[in-house]
């Protein structure tokens, strides 16, 4: 063996750069660089925007991917703050809610103090720095945790069915199935003048039946031969009275003046077929009446003195009051209140107003008129516990959801049940050609009517259904399905 030495180097220690000195350098210069640097973002606001605007890493360095994309705004991409107040702490509510004030509660926590999600973070539900994946948790366990059963949650004092699952495809076995669709309706209570209206919950199982006081058949109207209308004869279509608000979500409220007035018209003289009486209270309808007739009456007594007679007439009686005796009565048949009582009548009791309303008569007196309109309440929300909209299902006919045509009654309850949806949708996960659908496709978390999710944090403590949410939480996420 000789002793020479090659000239060249095969290992860095046989260079001064031992492999130990080298890891040094670059540990303190990447702690320098993206430790030390960055840190100085945390010493005033100043200071991180000056750093975030120099080549130099900023606070920006640490993060941990990608904002969400709802959050991808100028004032959160630069600004770590709005969330990370505190260093090496985690994100405080306060933060969302410096923004999100509007975050609203999913019950009331006075009512359902047992489960406690006001122990939850917005953070345990809504994950950030995970682009692609959704900032809304949207996986059925977060739901399913307390809904799958409700009493051993602690939830006691309510009437939801338990649920954990949707589609008739994904109930596996001891599943709770969705329980078939329940409607909200109102119901009439007290007499004419003085109805409350009660917010009742009714399962379509049980075939409920509604009342709105409003008459109305859907079955004649819907006629495929047509309808008589003052336009010559007119076939109607859905849509020519339900037509969808602002949103595409619902159907806007059907009034008498946009939907049935061009041919059910409130004429009540036929030798005046210009004059209509307005469509309001009876009281209105009676007085412009009256007025009609008295000027009529003026004019046909013009240009001479009236009969003693006629003066009495119109002394004697205003209508409503006292009962007039039979000879009153005769007298006032021909006096202007006798003509438009007895106008009142045919129009209250037997044609115009009688076609779509329940009318009662009150003899007591406390009206101008003695003719009531029962007070209509259409029903415009069906299913307020859940999020519905017609856009989405546009393409399908009508009557695949309700069954219009057909029915005879105002009091029919037109509302598809489970089984509709379920031809269609299925639970979270992809089956066949069918609708995937989360809890969250049709339902909402934050309740907006419920008290807002910061003034309930007061009162708080940790449960521990929040700390199995957060179990549950990370690697379920990323598998959930997404809002198509
Ligand atoms: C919209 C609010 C928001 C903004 C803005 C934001 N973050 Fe976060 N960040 C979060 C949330 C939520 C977490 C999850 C941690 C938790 O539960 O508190 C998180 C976690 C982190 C983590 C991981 C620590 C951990 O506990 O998992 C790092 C690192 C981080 N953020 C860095 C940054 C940096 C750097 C920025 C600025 C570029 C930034 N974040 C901006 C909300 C935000
Ligand atoms: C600087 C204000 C600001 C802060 C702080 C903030 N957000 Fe947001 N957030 C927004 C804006 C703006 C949007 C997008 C508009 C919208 O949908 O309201 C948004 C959207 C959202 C959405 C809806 C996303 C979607 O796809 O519809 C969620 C959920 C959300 N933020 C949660 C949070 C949470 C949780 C925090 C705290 C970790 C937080 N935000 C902090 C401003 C903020
Ligand atoms: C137990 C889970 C959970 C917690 C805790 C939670 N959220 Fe949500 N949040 C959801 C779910 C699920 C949705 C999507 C369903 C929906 O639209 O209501 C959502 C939706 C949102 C949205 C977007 C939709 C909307 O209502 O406008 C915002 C914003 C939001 N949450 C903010 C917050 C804030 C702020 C907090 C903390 C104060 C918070 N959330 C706490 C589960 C949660
Ligand atoms: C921490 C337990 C808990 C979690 C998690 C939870 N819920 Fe609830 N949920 C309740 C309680 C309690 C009520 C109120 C019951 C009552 O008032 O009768 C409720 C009410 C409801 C209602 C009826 C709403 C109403 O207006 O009356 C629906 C629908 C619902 N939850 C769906 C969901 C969905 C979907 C999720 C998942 C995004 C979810 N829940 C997550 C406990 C929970
Ligand atoms: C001439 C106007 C008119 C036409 C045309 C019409 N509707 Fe209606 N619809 C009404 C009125 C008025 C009500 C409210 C009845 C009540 O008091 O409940 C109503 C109520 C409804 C309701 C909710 C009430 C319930 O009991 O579920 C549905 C659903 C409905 N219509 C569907 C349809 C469909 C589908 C068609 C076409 C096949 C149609 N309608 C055509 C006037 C009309
Ligand atoms: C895929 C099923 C489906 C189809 C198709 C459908 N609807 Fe509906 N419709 C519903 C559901 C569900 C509700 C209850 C929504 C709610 O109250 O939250 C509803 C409610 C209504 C109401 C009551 C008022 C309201 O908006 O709540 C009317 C009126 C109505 N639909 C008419 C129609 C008409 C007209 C069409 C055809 C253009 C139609 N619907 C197509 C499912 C459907
Ligand atoms: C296109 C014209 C047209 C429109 C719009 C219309 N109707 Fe009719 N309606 C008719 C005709 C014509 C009849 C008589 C049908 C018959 O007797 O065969 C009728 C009959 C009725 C009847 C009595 C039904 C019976 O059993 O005889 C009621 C109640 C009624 N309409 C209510 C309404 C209401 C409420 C609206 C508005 C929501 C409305 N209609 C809109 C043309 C119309
Ligand atoms: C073609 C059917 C139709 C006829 C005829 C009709 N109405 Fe109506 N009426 C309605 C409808 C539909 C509503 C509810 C929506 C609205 O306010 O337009 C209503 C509402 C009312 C209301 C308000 C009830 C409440 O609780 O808000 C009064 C009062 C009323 N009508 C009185 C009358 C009188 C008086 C007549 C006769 C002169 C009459 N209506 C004729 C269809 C009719
Ligand atoms: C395809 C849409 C759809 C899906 C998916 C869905 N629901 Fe529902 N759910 C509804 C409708 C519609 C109602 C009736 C709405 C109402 O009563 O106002 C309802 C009612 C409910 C109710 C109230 C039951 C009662 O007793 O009144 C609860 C709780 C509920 N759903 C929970 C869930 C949970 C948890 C999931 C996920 C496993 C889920 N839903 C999935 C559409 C859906
Ligand atoms: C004919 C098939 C069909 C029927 C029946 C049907 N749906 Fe859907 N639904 C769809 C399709 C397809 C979409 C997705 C549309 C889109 O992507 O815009 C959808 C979307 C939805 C959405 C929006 C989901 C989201 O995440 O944005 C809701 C909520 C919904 N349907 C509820 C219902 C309810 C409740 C019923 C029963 C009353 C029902 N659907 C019946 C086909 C159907």
């Amino acid at each position: 063996m000789s002793d020479i030495k090659p000239d060249y180097k095969l290992s860095l220690e046989d260079t001064r750069l031992s492999k130990r000195w080298v890891s040094w350098v670059l540990f303190i210069g990447i702690l320098a660089l993206f430790l030390i640097v960055p840190l100085a973002s945390l010493t005033s606001d100043d200071a991180a925007t000056t750093l975030r605007n120099s080549p130099l890493p900023s606070d920006n360095a640490w993060i941990s991917g990608h904002l969400s994309k709802a959050h991808q705004i100028p004032d959160l991409n630069q600004n770590c703050q709005a969330c990370h107040v505190n260093a090496f702490e985690v994100v405080q509510d306060n933060s969302c809610l410096s923004c999100h004030d509007d975050a609203s509660h999913h019950f009331d926590t006075s009512v359902h103090d047992v489960t406690k999600l006001d122990g939850a973070r917005c953070a345990s539900c809504h994950i950030e720095h995970d682009e692609p994946s959704s900032i809304v948790r949207r996986d059925d366990k977060l739901c399913s945790s307390c809904h799958a059963d409700m009493a051993t949650n602690g939830v006691v004092d309510t009437d939801l069915v338990d649920v954990d699952s949707f589609g008739k495809e994904q109930v596996r076995e001891g599943a709770m199935p969705h329980p078939q669709f329940k409607v909200s309706m109102l119901v009439p209570q007290g007499n004419a003048d003085a109805t409350t209206w009660a917010m009742g919950r009714f399962s379509l199982a049980d075939k409920p039946t509604e009342k709105s006081n409003l008459i109305f058949p859907h079955d004649v109207h819907l006629n495929p031969e047509g309808l008589d209308a003052p336009q010559g004869n007119k076939v109607l279509a859905c849509n020519d009275c339900h037509t969808t608000d602002d949103a595409g979500e619902l159907m806007r409220p059907i009034t008498m003046e946009n939907n049935c007035r061009t041919c059910h018209t409130l004429v009540f003289d036929p030798d005046a077929p210009e004059r209509e009486v307005p469509h309001g209270e009876p009281d209105t309808v009676l007085l412009t009446l009256e007025e009609y007739y008295s000027r009529q009456f003026l004019r046909d007594s013009l240009g001479r003195k009236p009969t003693p007679q006629e003066v009495r007439d119109f002394i004697l009686r205003r209508p409503g009051g006292a009962v007039a005796s039979r000879a009153e009565q005769a007298l006032n048949l021909a006096s202007p209140w006798g003509k438009a009582n007895s106008v009142a009548q045919e129009i209250f009791e037997k044609t115009t107003c009688k076609t779509c309303h329940e009318v009662s008569v009150d003899n007591s007196g406390q009206h101008l008129s003695k003719w009531r309109v029962d007070p209509i309440r259409i029903t415009e929300q069906w299913m307020p516990k859940s999020e519905f909209d017609h856009f989405s299902h546009r393409t399908s006919d009508c009557s695949l959801c309700h069954a219009a045509s057909t029915s005879e009654q105002s009091s029919d309850v037109l509302m598809p049940n489970l089984d509709v949806c379920e031809a269609c949708h299925t639970g979270e996960t992809t089956h066949e050609n069918k609708t995937p659908s989360s809890c969250v496709s049709c339902h909402q978390f934050h309740q907006p009517e419920q008290a807002s999710w910061g003034k309930a944090l007061e009162f708080g403590s940790a449960a521990e259904i929040i700390k199995q949410i957060n179990l549950a939480g990370a690697n379920e996420v990323s598998t959930a399905v997404s809002k198509p």
